[in-house]
């Protein structure tokens, strides 16, 4: 399917717009403090099957419903424990997605067919807007093409989407550049499906006892399906090795002659054609911010390689590395 990709300025009249396509049941790209979200009516089945339509996802992939309050939570979920709220009220709005029984309001294709729904407010004023003009929950996975590195600007969404949705809202880079944590409520006790956003030293601090999925834990998969999927990958090969081991990882693909990107927190001295350097914050909020852009960039130079050092796998930290590990897997 083509069509006309509107592309506007998340203003008042773009969001009116944007809440007018998606009470017909159209796609709506806009910015949330986290990642781009592609956005559709969460209650309508057929305006969610076009998401995955639009992102070649895997309909088993379950999509996240954004809300405009806590208090909407009772709209899309059967229970709310205790201990849920006690998490909305701490990290609402905010960066923290929670996995709760689903109500039945809810299509089994927002929910990749399981008995339970993943949701979280936004901290985002344009998302906030947007849902409340548009009086709907809304659906919204990351506005990349699935597999790709999720979008922080809105001229990522126009790369990937741009002739299958009908409007992109640029609101500028986001804030935050990770996506949520994903934490689910459904077992004692909780357990983190994705880190994100949310550290899990806050959760922690928040709820006590949080478990920990393993990724490589084929259980894992059925838990959190998103784990199943290849992901943030650029054309180019991801490489990760230790800080302070770059220059020597890259020695012999600059012998072969083949162009090489390194990404490091630190001063790079080596130098020489074809070889790329992207000094990264040492601060990991910063880091996170710029990461998926840096990612996209060093990628359309057409470098065979992007050589990436370790952080140090602790708050922020951890879901850095995550992604990192997926974007080279
Ligand atoms: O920050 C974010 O979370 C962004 C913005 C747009 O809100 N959204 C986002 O969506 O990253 P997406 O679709 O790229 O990732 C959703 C993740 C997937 O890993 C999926 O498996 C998980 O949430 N998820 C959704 N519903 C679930 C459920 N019912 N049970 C377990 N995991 C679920
Ligand atoms: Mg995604």
């Amino acid at each position: 399917m083509s069509m006309r990709t509107l592309f506007l300025k998340a203003d008042e009249p773009g969001v009116r717009r944007g809440a007018e396509v998606i009470r017909a049941g159209g796609l709506v790209a806009f910015p949330t403090e986290t990642v781009y979200g592609l956005g559709a009516d969460a209650l309508s089945a057929p305006a969610v099957a076009r998401i995955f339509e639009a992102k070649e996802r895997p309909q088993g992939n379950p999509l996240i419903v954004h809300l405009g309050d806590a208090a909407a939570l009772e709209s899309v979920a059967a229970r709310v424990p205790p201990r849920a709220r006690d998490a909305a009220a701490r990290f609402w709005p905010g960066p923290l997605t929670l996995v709760l029984p689903r109500a039945g309001a809810v299509p089994l294709i927002t929910t990749g067919g399981l008995e339970t729904v993943a949701a979280r407010v936004p901290s985002h004023p344009v998302a906030l807007a947007l849902i409340e003009a548009s009086g709907r929950p809304i659906a919204a996975p990351s506005a990349n093409r699935s597999g790709r590195p999720s979008p922080t600007r809105a001229e990522h969404v126009w790369e990937d989407l741009d002739g299958r949705i009908e409007l992109i809202l640029d609101g500028g880079p986001t804030p935050v550049g990770i996506e949520s944590t994903v934490l689910d409520m459904t077992t004692e006790p909780p357990m983190l499906l994705r880190p994100g956003g949310v550290t899990l030293e806050q959760l922690r601090d928040c709820l006590g006892e949080v478990a920990v999925l393993k990724g490589d834990d084929l259980e894992a998969a059925g838990r959190s399906p998103g784990l199943r999927y290849r992901h943030y990958a650029p054309r180019a090969q991801v490489i990760i090795v230790e800080r302070g081991a770059g220059e020597v990882a890259v020695a012999p693909w600059l012998e072969a002659g083949r162009p090489v990107a390194l990404m490091a927190q630190r001063r790079v001295s080596l130098d020489g054609p074809g070889f790329r350097v992207r000094t990264m914050p040492g601060d990991l909020e910063a880091y996170a911010r710029d990461l998926f852009a840096v990612l996209r960039e060093l990628d359309s130079t057409g470098v065979e390689g992007i050589f990436v050092e370790a952080v140090p796998p602790e708050g922020l930290g951890l879901t850095i590395m995550d992604r990192l590990r997926r974007a080279a897997s």
